[in-house]
């Protein structure tokens, strides 16, 4: 045995010795945040590998091969680009409009709104396909191989589209900030470059709330905890290193407070 894996071998049986792991609630173990790519999976939301306990119901994140973290929702797949904890946002994407927005399939963006909802600041961008190619002014017009004409809207509503020239159109919403700095002179690019322009304003995504209540998770968190959801008893649950707490685990844990009150 070389002395590496002798000092490993010692190593891991000190360690084993001190923190055992059947020592360590089983709960606390399996609900460890996740990290895929820049993000941090953790609650509300939950990795799909991990125990339901672990997240909210309906918040489950992916983590492709990529390490980009994904979020399906009603037929859809996006990418989570960023999570903002205190504000409850996250921004996506639609990941099949990623790559070309030349679709197979046009489906509208809709959210679950049990789950989810849009911030204030969104505008209803619109892909249009099939259309009538005289049918449109806009500087965004672009060929697809299968569908032919298409044109898109910074803000349908404001443009006040002649939606009937066109077979199809997909909502898509994008922040306000990405319609007032578009990019240069879409007029003289070529049909294959105003997608690609399309395509980076889509990019950049939009914002989304999580509509969870997750303000006990913060002490839980503090208290060296880690969140997890309670799916019989609907109810929160704060997994400590040695037993489940209702809220924090410096607090009573929960069956020390049933005991105390029978
Ligand atoms: C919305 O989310 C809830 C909670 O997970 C789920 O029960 C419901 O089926 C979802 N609805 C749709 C249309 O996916
Ligand atoms: C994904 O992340 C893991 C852990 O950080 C890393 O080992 C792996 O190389 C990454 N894979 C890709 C494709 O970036
Ligand atoms: C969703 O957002 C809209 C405005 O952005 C708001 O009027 C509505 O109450 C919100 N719904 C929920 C369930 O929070
Ligand atoms: C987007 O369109 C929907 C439905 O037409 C409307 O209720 C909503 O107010 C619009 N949002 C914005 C930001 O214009
Ligand atoms: C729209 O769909 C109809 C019926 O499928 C088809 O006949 C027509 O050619 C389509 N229009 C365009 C502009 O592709
Ligand atoms: C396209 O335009 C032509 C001529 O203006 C019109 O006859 C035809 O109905 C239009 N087609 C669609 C799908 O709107
Ligand atoms: C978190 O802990 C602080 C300090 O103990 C307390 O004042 C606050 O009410 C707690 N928040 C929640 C949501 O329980």
């Amino acid at each position: 045995m070389s002395c590496f894996s002798l000092s490993l071998f010692i190593f891991s049986l000190h360690i084993h010795y001190l923190v055992p792991t059947s020592g360590e609630f089983q709960q606390f173990r399996e609900c460890a945040s996740f990290v895929c790519g820049d993000q941090e999976i953790s609650y509300p939301f939950r990795h799909v590998r991990q125990p339901s306990y672990c997240g909210y119901p309906g918040y489950e994140l992916d983590c492709d091969r990529d390490n980009l973290t994904i979020l399906s929702m009603k037929s859809l797949e996006y990418q989570v680009i960023h999570m903002d904890r205190s504000k409850q946002i996250l921004e996506v994407e639609r990941m099949d409009l990623s790559n070309d927005i030349c679709l197979g399939t046009h489906v509208d963006t809709t959210l679950n709104f049990s789950l989810f909802n849009y911030t204030s600041s969104y505008l209803n961008s619109t892909l249009f396909y099939n259309c009538n190619s005289s049918s449109t002014h806009s500087p965004y017009r672009f060929s697809c191989p299968a569908s032919g004409h298409g044109y898109f809207a910074l803000d349908a509503d404001l443009e006040k589209l002649p939606h009937e020239r066109c077979n199809f159109s997909v909502f898509v919403p994008i922040l306000p900030i990405e319609a007032s700095s578009p990019p240069s002179t879409p007029e003289s690019g070529s049909s294959a470059n105003i997608r690609d322009i399309i395509r980076d304003i889509l990019k950049k995504g939009f914002e989304i709330t999580w509509i969870a209540n997750t303000f006990l998770c913060e002490n839980c968190t503090k208290s060296g905890g880690r969140c997890g959801y309670g799916w019989t008893g609907q109810e929160f649950n704060c997994f400590c290193r040695d037993k489940a707490c209702p809220t924090t685990c410096s607090g009573p844990s929960g069956m020390y407070a049933k005991v105390t009150v029978a």
